[in-house]
């Protein structure tokens, strides 16, 4: 044994030494190219050359860095200086599902394969960097680019983001993880300066990120638009060099967001390295290459010129372009990609089915027979809308895009399905939302027709990808589902009860119906697989087992960041404070006992669950220890089916505010009718630290803690009090 330890040891060692040589020889030979460029070459690959590229050095065979979106497939090429579609008819892509419906899965191997998926797309189109994924907490319901990110929960995005990151860079694909920091609304986000607590900070808005770069060793990450305390983020002394590129050792690349680097001082000394979309367009101006007018261009190479800045400055950002590209472009065994496989549609339909979340399902409404002969209508202009078109930079053209309703005619093949847009909510052009030319009233009265004659009703509504819907670019206006769509459900409700909705949205929404109608499946947007993963869910083929990466509140000022006043949300125009501090989401309901309408962890199954033996390893732990819970769970019902078991802590006696409960580990299982599986789950002692602001560290008390064992935050099944010493 001893002996078999040692040949372990010895190998780490040589594969670590290995790993160390290599570092070493791309450093000395980083450093060589630097050598051998000029001042203008070098500037040259800190800024963009066209909308999605920058320079190489061609003399030295120095290839272009090219970038795409992301984070939900690889977007269609875009033209070299403008906005528009490029044309090609060879980019069609897979899309998966939107990045909340992945956090929903509650299950980091899909979020591996998800990565795996889409970094072999970006690689065959021949991307170097995918912008994506995003982590920003969801702090509102309001914000319009929520269904991009991975939910309110700082733990559950990191655990997600890691396992995408290293699908996606296996394939020799930069992930770029954004948007550092703080971007946690589209409204104002061009200019809004955020202010908030040091803990605000670490607890909730950094987690996602730090596990970004430390655990999932992302190689570039791309800075917000809005400003952080007086400056902005993507040239951030205190996010950029302290934080990100000093505390956590990112060696990767900072790429601003589209236009929002402001100053050329600022972008050279604190951390800027490639700007990107600064608002140039030139073609159209009269300047030769307004590309050069960029603030990492010309002004920069005066300031250098002038010894204002030294050029060493430009030199540590050319190491890093140069990192990233011996690890993507100049690295020549990366494989070579693929796109539109089966393969990569499967992923898709797979993270689909497990991230549909069962709301509401009285009497068993849901699972439907697919062989039942019956009458169904299908009422709602999701049911037929495309959702891959639109919502800003994530917008793809996919090869193939599956509606609700071609999923559901697919699979109920016995059923009489009977259809109605029943709401019309206008075509979206350029950010701007045209009229519906359809008659309100005819729409409505078609639909009350069609369900006045079914035997049950599905209605497929929720938000879409236009302007002040779930869409970049700014915040919705309301809570409320959009286009007349409550009205019309409680119309169809008094001529048919037996009606569910199937809500898809990036984003928790009001429900003045929730006690009248039988379901409600949560679906976002699930990308290429759309109608087959819904009609998987509705049938039965598949039991649902997603989880709410977020809360849903009764109303909008339930929610933590509408609790306060204006300047809370979405501030005065220059300022916001983010008041409600740390308590974000479930953190704010369960801590002020505002009960959610839909908590965050909550999502049904079409079989039941029983959580027992729940222990843990020891009562009494120190710093360094792990602590370790045990607990069986047992498929109670009849059919196959997957449960998210969810730890939370909380510390009794702390000597500061903390959460009443904080998601602290999770496990997904799937069991057979009637099996039981014992599972452990992992807390280190140390993360049941809080942020201590007076020394800026993170800070262990000693006491009684909490371990509370569940099935969702408001479902706890067991409780554990353990000391820490
Ligand atoms: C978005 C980014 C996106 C970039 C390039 C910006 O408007 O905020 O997320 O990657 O455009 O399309």
């Amino acid at each position: 044994m001893k002996k078999l330890l040692f040949v372990i040891f010895l190998l780490t060692l040589v594969s670590t030494n290995q790993l160390l040589a290599q570092n070493n020889s791309m450093d000395n030979k980083i450093k060589e190219i630097i050598k051998q460029l000029t001042l203008k070459e070098k500037l040259d690959m800190c800024h963009a050359q066209s909308k999605f590229s920058s320079k190489g050095v061609a003399r030295l065979g120095i290839p272009e860095i090219w970038m795409s979106d992301g984070p939900h497939g690889v977007r269609a090429e875009i033209a070299w200086d403008s906005w528009q579609h490029a044309g090609w008819t060879n980019d069609s892509c897979t899309a998966f599902p939107a990045l909340t419906c992945l956090a929903a899965t509650f299950n980091p191997k899909l979020s591996y394969k998800y990565g795996k998926a889409i970094g072999e797309e970006a690689r065959y189109r021949k991307k170097d960097i995918l912008l994506g994924p995003g982590v920003n907490i969801y702090r509102t319901p309001l914000n319009g680019r929520n269904f991009e990110y991975m939910g309110e929960d700082p733990y559950l995005a990191s655990k997600m983001v890691v396992p995408y990151i290293h699908g996606v860079q296996e394939n020799g694909v930069a992930a770029c993880v954004k948007h550092y920091v703080l971007n946690n609304q589209e409204h104002w986000r061009d200019h809004i300066n955020v202010e908030l607590s040091d803990r605000a900070l670490y607890e909730i808005y950094l987690p996602a990120f730090k596990a970004a770069v430390q655990e999932g060793k992302v190689w570039s990450i791309m800075g917000a638009y809005n400003q952080v305390r007086g400056q902005y983020c993507c040239h951030n002394e205190l996010l950029v060099n302290k934080i990100l590129k000093g505390d956590w050792g990112f060696d990767g690349v900072l790429v601003t967001d589209w236009g929002a680097t402001h100053d050329t001082k600022e972008a050279a000394l604190f951390g800027l390295d490639i700007e990107m979309g600064t608002g140039t367009d030139g073609l159209t101006s009269s300047l030769k290459n307004a590309y050069d007018n960029y603030f990492m261009a010309n002004p920069l190479l005066k300031m250098i010129q002038s010894g204002e800045i030294d050029e060493s400055v430009v030199d540590e950002k050319v190491e890093r372009i140069l990192r990233l590209m011996f690890r993507t472009n100049m690295n020549s065994s990366r494989p070579n990609g693929i796109m539109n496989s089966q393969e990569h549609f499967d992923v898709a339909r797979e993270i689909a089915q497990e991230g549909i979340v069962l709301l509401k399902n009285e009497a068993n409404f849901f699972p439907i027979d697919p062989e039942k002969v019956q009458t169904i209508a299908i009422i709602g202009e999701n049911a037929t809308k495309m959702m891959t078109v639109g919502g800003g930079s994530s917008e793809l053209k996919t090869i193939h895009e599956i509606s609700p309703l071609e999923g559901i005619h697919k699979r109920f093949k016995n059923a009489n399905i009977l259809h109605a847009m029943g709401y019309a909510s206008g075509p979206s052009v350029y950010g701007r939302v045209i009229d519906s030319k359809l008659n309100a009233d005819s729409l409505k009265n078609e639909a009350l027709e069609i369900a006045s004659k079914a035997d049950i009703v599905l209605f497929v509504g929720g938000l879409n990808k236009n302007h002040h819907q779930d869409c970049e670019g700014d915040d919705r206006k309301h809570f409320s589902l959009p286009f007349g769509q409550d009205d019309l459900i409680s119309r169809i409700l008094k001529v048919n009860k037996n009606t569910a909705v199937i809500l898809i949205s990036g984003n928790a929404v009001e429900m003045p119906w929730v006690d009248q109608v039988k379901g409600i499946v949560q679906t976002w947007y699930l990308g290429s697989e759309t109608g087959h993963a819904i009609a998987d869910v509705l049938s039965g083929d598949v039991n649902p087992s997603g989880k709410l990466p977020f809360s849903f509140p009764v109303k909008l000022e339930d929610n933590a960041a509408h609790a306060f006043d204006e300047l809370s949300y979405p501030g005065d125009g220059t300022n916001q404070e983010y008041k409600e501090d740390i308590l974000v989401g479930y953190r704010w309901h369960d801590t002020k006992k505002i009960k959610p309408l839909y908590a965050f962890g909550f999502g049904l199954s079409y079989t039941s669950f029983q959580i027992q033996n729940v222990k843990s390893n020891k009562i009494s732990y120190k710093k360094e220890d792990t602590i370790i819970i045990s607990c069986e769970i047992k498929n109670t019902g009849k059919i196959k089916g997957n449960e998210v078991i969810q730890v939370y802590v909380n510390d009794v006696k702390a000597s500061v505010l903390r959460p009443l409960k904080e998601l602290k580990a999770f496990k997904k299982v799937k069991l057979n009718p009637k099996e039981t599986k014992s599972i452990t789950l992992k807390i280190p002692t140390k993360e049941l630290a809080f942020f201590d602001d007076s020394i800026m560290d993170w800070k262990l008390e000693s006491g009684q803690y909490k371990l509370m064992i569940g099935m969702s935050s408001q479902d706890i099944k067991k409780i554990i009090s353990v000391k820490v010493k």
